[in-house]
C-alpha cells in the first residue's frame, strides 16, 4: 500500500508545468517514491488514437494529421477517462489545462503541483533536448515566454504546490512537500497535538469511547492500572454531585505496548460504554436542550445523536483522560506535575490551597472547610431543577524554562486551545489574566531576584515560554446545561417547546473536569517538550 492510500480517502497528483520543467523525470521520479502509477494525459491520448484509429501515432503527428478540433476532442476524452482515477501521479501540459472541462476533472481529489523556474533555466532545457517545431525559428523564446505565462495564469489559482525545480535534492524535497500537504488536508479536529498527538473517538450511547496516542517514544511503562486510576477520578456517579451513570470505566489497551512497555506503534485506549440507557432522551429527540450543543450541532451536521450529545458528551473525555495518563506519567518522571482543582463553585471560594486533601472531598477543592460548603450549593440548586458553574485552578510545577514556541505554538495559547476544547470551559486565564488589566506594569511585572521570580503575575509564562515558575491556569466552567427546571426551546421543526431535561447529569460539571484539564494540560506540555527537543536535541 502506498503512503496516499494510507493516510488520503482518495486523492491524487497533478503535475504541471512549462516546458522543461521536468514533469516526466520529476513525476516519474515521485510516482515511484510513493509507489504510485505514473500517468501522462499525451500518453492516454496516444493510447486513445491507437484504439480508435488502428495506428501509432505521437501527439504531435496526430495533431498535424487531423487538425486541433479532432486532437482536443481526443485530448478532452482521454482526460475524461480519468475521472475516477485516485492513487497516481498524473502529468499533463499547458495546452490540456487551457480546457475547462480538463481542468475540473483533473483538479477534483487531487493536489496540484506546478513546477516553475526562470524562462532562461527552462529554455536552456529546451535546447539540450530538441526544440519543438512550433518553438523553432528567431521568435522561439519570446513565444516559449509567452506560453509559460499563460499557463501560469491558468494554473496558479488552482494549483496546492508551487516547486520551484532545478534545486539540488529536488524530489526529496518535493516529496516531502506533497507529503506535508497531504497530511495537513488530513488534520482532523479530532486529533490534537503535534508530535504526542491524540485521537479521540467515540460517542456517549455508542459501543465505546477512547483515544489513540501517538508518536510515544518505545520503552515507556505503561499498565492499563496506571491509566485506571486517572479514568477512576473523572468516572461518573463518584459522588452526589456527579451524575448516578454508572459506569465502571475499565480501560482495555487494545495496542502499542508489548510485555507492559509501549512499542512505538499507536497506544490504542478503548473503554466500553455500559450503562447508556438511551430511552432516557427519546423526549428530546428532536428538542433542543438550552445551553447544549444540540442546536449548533443540528445546524452543522444536519443530524444529531439525540442520545445524551454523542460527540458533545462530556464522556468524550474519557479518551482525553487516558491519553493524558500516559503524558502525566511521563512528565512526573522527568519532575513535572500538575494539579487542578475546584477554586470555586456555585460562588463559594476556596480560601487554602491544599494539594492533599483535593482528592479526599467530593468537589474537588483545595480547601476542606469550603468544599463542604460547595457541596451544599451545588445540591440546593439541583433541588431546585438547577446546576452551578465554577472554577478551576490548574498549576504545573516543574516545568523547566524554555518550553513553548513562538509565535502560534506559545504555550499559553495552546494551553488555552486544548481547555477550550474541553466541553463547558468559556474562559481560560493565565497567570493574573484578567486581573492584570486592572494592575499598573510596577505592580504587574514580575522582579527577579538570582533566584528567579519573586512574584508570578505572569503564571511561570512569558513570551508564550515557560520562565520555569509554575505554570497557572485558570478555567471558568459554566453550569451544566442539562437541568429538570423548566426552560423555553424549540424543535427541530421551529415550534416553540417547553424543557425538561430528566437524563442523568452531573449537578455541576467542575469536579469531574478537574481530571480533564490536568490531562490537557499535561498533553500539551509532553508535546512541547518534544518539540524543545528536536529544536535543541535536549531537554
Ligand atoms: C466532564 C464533563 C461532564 C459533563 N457533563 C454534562 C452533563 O452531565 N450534562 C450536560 O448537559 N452537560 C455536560 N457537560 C457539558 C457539555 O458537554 C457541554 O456544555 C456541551 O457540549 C456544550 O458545549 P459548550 O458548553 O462548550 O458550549 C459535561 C462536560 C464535561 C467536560
Amino acid at each position: 500500500m502506498s503512503f496516499i492510500e494510507i493516510f488520503a480517502v482518495s486523492m491524487k497528483i497533478v503535475f504541471t508545468g512549462p516546458k522543461g520543467a521536468g514533469k516526466t523525470t520529476l513525476g516519474g521520479g515521485i510516482a515511484a517514491f510513493f509507489n504510485i502509477p505514473f500517468i501522462e494525459t499525451d500518453k492516454a491520448l496516444e493510447d486513445l488514437y491507437s484504439k480508435e484509429y488502428g495506428e501509432t501515432a505521437t501527439c504531435r503527428e496526430i495533431y498535424s494529421a487531423h487538425g486541433e478540433n479532432i486532437f482536443r476532442e481526443l485530448e478532452r476524452r482521454a482526460v475524461q477517462s480519468m475521472h475516477e482515477n485516485n492513487w497516481c501521479l498524473i502529468s499533463t501540459g499547458g495546452g490540456t489545462l487551457y480546457d475547462s472541462s480538463n481542468r475540473a476533472v483533473l483538479r477534483k481529489n487531487s493536489v496540484v503541483v506546478l513546477l516553475r523556474a526562470s524562462d532562461e533555466f527552462l529554455w536552456s532545457r529546451v535546447k539540450q533536448s530538441k526544440i519543438p517545431p512550433f518553438l523553432a525559428g528567431e521568435d522561439g523564446f519570446l513565444h516559449f515566454k509567452e506560453r509559460n505565462q499563460k499557463l501560469y495564469d491558468i494554473v496558479n489559482p488552482i494549483c496546492d504546490i508551487v516547486f520551484e525545480v532545478g534545486n539540488p535534492l529536488a524530489k526529496e524535497r518535493l516529496a516531502g512537500e506533497i507529503a506535508a500537504f497531504i497530511m495537513l488536508g488530513m488534520a482532523s479536529p479530532n486529533t490534537f497535538g503535534e508530535i504526542v498527538r491524540v485521537t479521540t473517538f467515540g460517542e456517549s450511547h455508542g459501543r465505546a469511547v477512547g483515544a489513540v496516542l501517538d508518536g510515544l517514544l518505545p520503552g515507556i511503562s505503561v499498565s492499563e492500572e496506571d491509566i485506571q486510576i486517572e479514568l477512576n477520578r473523572r468516572r461518573p456517579n463518584q459522588s452526589r454531585v456527579s451524575t448516578p451513570r454508572d459506569e465502571k470505566d475499565k480501560i482495555h489497551i487494545l495496542s502499542g505496548t508489548f510485555e507492559g512497555k509501549t512499542t512505538g506503534a499507536p497506544l490504542c485506549m478503548l473503554v466500553y460504554n455500559e450503562d447508556h440507557d438511551s430511552s432516557r432522551y427519546d423526549n428530546l429527540r428532536d428538542v433542543f436542550r438550552p445551553g447544549h450543543a444540540d442546536f449548533t450541532f443540528w445546524k452543522k451536521y444536519g443530524l444529531r445523536d439525540h442520545r445524551g450529545g454523542g460527540r458533545s458528551s462530556g464522556r468524550e473525555t474519557v479518551g482525553r483522560v487516558a491519553a493524558g495518563a500516559v503524558a502525566k506519567k511521563l512528565l512526573k518522571e522527568k519532575g513535572i506535575e500538575i494539579f487542578a482543582f475546584a477554586e470555586m463553585i456555585a460562588g463559594v471560594k476556596g480560601e487554602t490551597e491544599d494539594f492533599s486533601v483535593i482528592e479526599k472531598n467530593s468537589v474537588r477543592a483545595a480547601d476542606p472547610i469550603k468544599a463542604a460548603e460547595m457541596e451544599r450549593a451545588i445540591l440546593k440548586l439541583q433541588e431546585a431543577g438547577n446546576s452551578a458553574g465554577g472554577i478551576v485552578k490548574c498549576i504545573i510545577k516543574g516545568c523547566p524554562a524554555g518550553i513553548g514556541d513562538p509565535v502560534f505554538f506559545k504555550i499559553d495559547a495552546r494551553l488555552a486551545m486544548a481547555f477550550f476544547s474541553v466541553g463547558a470551559v468559556k474562559g481560560v486565564e493565565v497567570g493574573a489574566g484578567f486581573a492584570a488589566a486592572y494592575l499598573d506594569a510596577a505592580e504587574n511585572n514580575d522582579p527577579m531576584d538570582g533566584n528567579g521570580f519573586l512574584t508570578n503575575n505572569a503564571g511561570g509564562i512569558l513570551g508564550g515560554i515557560s520562565t520555569g515558575a509554575d505554570i497557572v491556569l485558570r478555567a471558568a466552567v459554566k453550569p451544566t446545561p442539562s437541568i429538570t427546571g423548566k426552560q423555553q426551546t424549540i424543535d427541530i421543526y421551529g415550534n416553540e417547546r417547553e424543557i425538561s431535561v430528566h437524563g442523568r447529569h452531573d449537578p455541576c460539571i467542575v469536579p469531574r473536569i478537574v481530571p480533564v484539564l490536568e490531562s490537557m494540560a499535561a498533553l500539551v506540555i509532553l508535546d512541547a517538550i518534544r518539540m524543545q527537543e528536536k529544536l535543541k536535541g535536549c531537554f
